[in-house]
């Protein structure tokens, strides 16, 4: 390879990655990731590890008061005014070609469904957690304050519906991204670590470069 080749080479590897989530969101999405990890196995375990359990879900009800807030003043990608769709848009959205939708910044329409759809539930699962009583060795702080049939129905909804339904939602949501990364070639993770992401088109050739000048 001549040495001008080799120039080119590298020039065209030249990059303008394009800002995509604050830190304020990946901060919170990894918490928030970790927290949950912890409720879970946490959860599992029962007995003693339940002190810890009721910590986690503080912290994850902290977080999403925060992503509450967040949403209204966060950068533009992180509010909600910005990524909620209607499901017009979501037909929209799926109808568009694997190049556009590499080019899309921030949640996809179907993607914020299901991350609101995400939120509600961890919101639910920790408001209920409150009022839940395992009979055995821990009971939520609420629990005596509210009827026990409330308390009997927060225990059940927690179990029985909240804890599958947000294992169901963590399977799609890491299955969406390794769908977006395999088999449509969209690496959306990078995003959420850096805060950036290179987008289609974006690498700009020295001789453009140039002409830009
Ligand atoms: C318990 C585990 C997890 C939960 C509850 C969770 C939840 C969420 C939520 C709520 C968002 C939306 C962020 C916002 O707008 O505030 C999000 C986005 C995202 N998450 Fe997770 N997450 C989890 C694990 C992971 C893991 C393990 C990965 C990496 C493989 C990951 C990768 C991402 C990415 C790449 C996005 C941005 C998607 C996009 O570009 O639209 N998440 N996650
Ligand atoms: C988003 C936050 C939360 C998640 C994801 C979560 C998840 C779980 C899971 C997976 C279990 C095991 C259920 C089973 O045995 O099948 C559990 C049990 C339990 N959680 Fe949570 N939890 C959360 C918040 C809370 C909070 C804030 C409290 C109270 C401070 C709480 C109190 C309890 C209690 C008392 C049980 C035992 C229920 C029983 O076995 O009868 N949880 N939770």
């Amino acid at each position: 390879m001549a040495f001008n080749d080799r120039m080119t080479v590298q020039q065209n590897e030249v990059s303008q990655p394009i800002p995509v989530w604050d830190w304020p969101v990946r901060l919170f999405h990894w918490l928030l990731a970790l927290a949950v990890a912890g409720l879970v196995l946490t959860g599992q375990e029962g007995g003693d590890a339940m002190s810890q359990h009721a910590l986690f879900g503080y912290g994850v009800l902290g977080l999403l008061g925060f992503r509450l807030i967040w949403g209204f003043i966060g950068s533009p990608t992180a509010r909600f005014s910005q990524f909620l769709a209607s499901p017009r848009q979501v037909l929209a959205y799926w109808r568009l070609s694997r190049d556009e939708k590499a080019n899309w910044l921030g949640h996809s329409p179907p993607g914020a469904y299901a991350v609101m759809l995400m939120l509600t539930l961890l919101l639910a699962q920790a408001l209920t957690g409150l009022m839940a009583d395992d009979e055995i060795a821990f009971t939520g702080p609420l629990a005596a304050a509210v009827p026990g049939s409330w308390s009997a129905w927060a225990t059940w909804y927690h179990k029985s519906i909240g804890k599958p339904a947000i294992l169901s939602m963590i399977a799609l949501h890491l299955s969406a991204i390794a769908y977006y990364a395999i088999i449509l070639r969209i690496p959306l993770l990078g995003a959420m670590i850096f805060g950036k992401r290179e987008l289609q088109g974006s690498r700009v050739k020295a001789s453009e470069r140039q002409n830009d000048a």
